[in-house]
């Protein structure tokens, strides 16, 4: 979800007017992944990177985190949404720990969209974290490590109930994954647009899964 800076400067404001306008588009996103029957779609909201910035700038983000959280919780119910986070929220506030936990709680059985927000979510972190629960396993003696294959490997990351992406959207013209799942996106497709967050809506969703449409994927298979 970038630009989110760059879209409050060219207007004069500041920068924490433009996550502001950002926490509006995932409103949007989420209602449009409804109407378009996406199953699952997943925000970068808050990486590991991201305490590099202004206790301010944080603080701002984590005031944002916590309204939607407020805010949706209702909305989220009525539309059979399925909230999740991935990341380690150990470093967010406790209270803010507590919605988060509460909101996975409540939304468990919905069947809808599965909303999953990452949130201090780092890839390199994630399969750190993978390596070390297998590596306990290991010496506790319930994995041998003969069988560890990709299956056992999938199942201690945090997306272990997540299918992989088909399609990944990186707004304003940056091109990089940016520590973003790295080992879910292996085959997954990638869209990058110059459009900046808060600007992002429907129309751009649907370009984005257009074009989607339109590639052939051959997951190492020869072309058609
Ligand atoms: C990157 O843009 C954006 C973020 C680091 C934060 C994203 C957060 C939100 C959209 C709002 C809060 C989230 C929810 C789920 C309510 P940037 O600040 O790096 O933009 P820039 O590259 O233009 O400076």
């Amino acid at each position: 979800m970038d630009g989110n800076g760059r879209w409050a400067k060219k207007k004069g404001l500041p920068r924490i007017k433009g996550h502001f306008e950002g926490s509006k588009t995932v409103r949007r996103v989420v209602e449009a992944c409804i109407e378009l029957k996406v199953r699952y779609i997943t925000l970068y909201a808050f990486s590991t990177e991201n305490w590099k910035r202004s206790k301010r700038e944080i603080g701002a983000l984590m005031g944002l985190l916590n309204n939607f959280l407020n805010s949706e919780l209702n909305n989220m119910m009525k539309k059979g949404i399925k909230f999740k986070v991935i990341g380690d929220i150990s470093l967010f506030s406790p209270g803010l720990r507590k919605k988060i936990i509460s909101g996975e709680k409540h939304t468990k059985d919905n069947t809808g969209l599965t909303l999953v927000l990452a949130l201090n979510y780092g890839s390199r972190a994630e399969i750190l974290n993978a390596v070390r629960e297998i590596a306990d396993k290991c010496l506790k003696g319930d994995i041998k490590p003969q069988t560890i294959d990709e299956d056992v490997f999938k199942r201690h990351l945090y997306t272990k109930d997540i299918p992989d992406p088909d399609l990944l959207i990186r707004t304003s013209g940056e091109i990089r994954l940016s520590n973003f799942l790295l080992w879910q996106c292996s085959y997954t497709e990638f869209y990058f647009t110059e459009v900046l967050w808060p600007d992002f809506g429907k129309d751009d969703l649907m370009e984005a899964i257009m074009e989607y449409s339109r590639r052939e994927r051959r997951y190492g298979k020869e072309r058609a």
